[in-house]
């Protein structure tokens, strides 16, 4: 299997139904049905608005800092035996501290299983979009506390309708901390949403970004700065961003010369984790070894944090 990192990963996007049924008991959290396969049922999406709805609700049996240890200790794992040599992870704060979760126990519980791994690994905090600009704001207020538990920021949850101008301010402030910066941008929203993550957020990694083929401008951009772009096949297919993996675009952003990386996103939901996600590119698509070799090796290019000396390697 060959060594990969990866660069786009949600945290709550690793909450496997059955973890979801035992933390629920832990906690002494109702569910419509205490069943694996009940809550298994409900992952048939039809774009990412009906996603988010699921991917919320199960996060309600994430309750302590204990929870958030054994959710990051599991996909640790999990990304040990799929050839991850090294994450950069996001993780949804206000996803938390909305349902009274104090961020003492976000951060303790996936610093200390990230400080435990197999897997080398750092965090991004991301900002739910559609909480708007201020809310964000005050997120990364709250978390500069913690600020060495986190190397960046990044923007997620609903994109069409809360362009990445709008949170223009926390991204300056980020950035004067000396925090990475990346966006989701173009999976759902259009080839505009990139352009302004790159200009008005100063975005160094792009999160999907599929639609940039829309725009060859764009393309040209993203090529000689070399800005990676962290796409996620099986993702977009869950998601119906794209029909099928046969036409996912992705050979044709690696023949533009620009930087691709190979990620799973919520893998719990998306019926793959990163391996599995190159496995179906060399089985649905085709892609040589040659390619999938590229691609690994610019996931270690792309990524920010990550240590030859610690992380083997491409
Ligand atoms: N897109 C936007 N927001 C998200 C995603 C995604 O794929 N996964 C978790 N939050
Ligand atoms: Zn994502």
């Amino acid at each position: 299997m060959r060594p990969k990192a990866e660069l786009h990963l949600h945290i709550e996007g690793t909450l496997e139904p059955e973890l979801v049924v035992d933390l629920a008991r832990r906690n002494r959290i109702e569910l419509p049905a205490f069943d694996v396969e009940a809550v298994r049922a409900r992952n048939d999406f039809a774009d990412l608005r009906s996603f988010l709805d699921v991917y919320y609700d199960n996060l309600a049996v994430l309750r302590t800092e204990e929870d958030f240890h054994d959710l990051a200790a599991a996909y640790l794992r999990r990304a040990a035996a799929q050839g991850v040599r090294h994450a950069e992870i996001f993780f949804d704060p206000q996803a938390h501290t909305s349902r009274g979760v104090p961020l003492e126990a976000v951060f303790g519980g996936l610093s200390a299983a990230l400080r435990d791994g197999e897997v080398p690994a750092a965090l991004i905090l991301c900002f739910l979009r559609d909480r708007g600009a201020e809310e964000a704001e005050r997120t990364l207020r709250a978390a500069l506390p913690f600020r060495e538990h986190f190397i960046g920021v990044g923007l997620d949850s609903a994109e069409v309708g809360y362009p990445p101008s709008l949170f223009r301010r926390v991204f300056d402030i980020a950035a004067a901390e000396g925090l990475h910066r990346v966006a989701h941008a173009g999976e759902e929203g259009g080839p505009d949403y990139v352009w302004e993550a790159l200009d008005v957020l100063g975005v160094e990694r792009v999160d999907h970004g599929i639609r940039a083929m829309e725009d060859p401008q764009l393309v040209a951009r993203l090529r000689e700065e070399r800005i990676p772009l962290t796409v996620c096949p099986l993702s977009n297919v869950r998601l119906r961003v794209v029909p099928s993996l046969r036409d996912h675009i992705l050979p044709a952003m690696l023949d533009e010369g620009l930087v691709v990386t190979v990620n799973s996103d919520d893998p719990a939901y998306f019926g793959g984790y990163v391996e599995d996600n190159y496995e179906a590119l060399r089985r649905e698509l085709g892609m040589t070894g040659e390619q999938l070799d590229r691609i690994a090796r610019n996931s270690f290019a792309a990524a920010f944090a990550y240590d030859p000396r610690h992380g083997g390697g491409a």
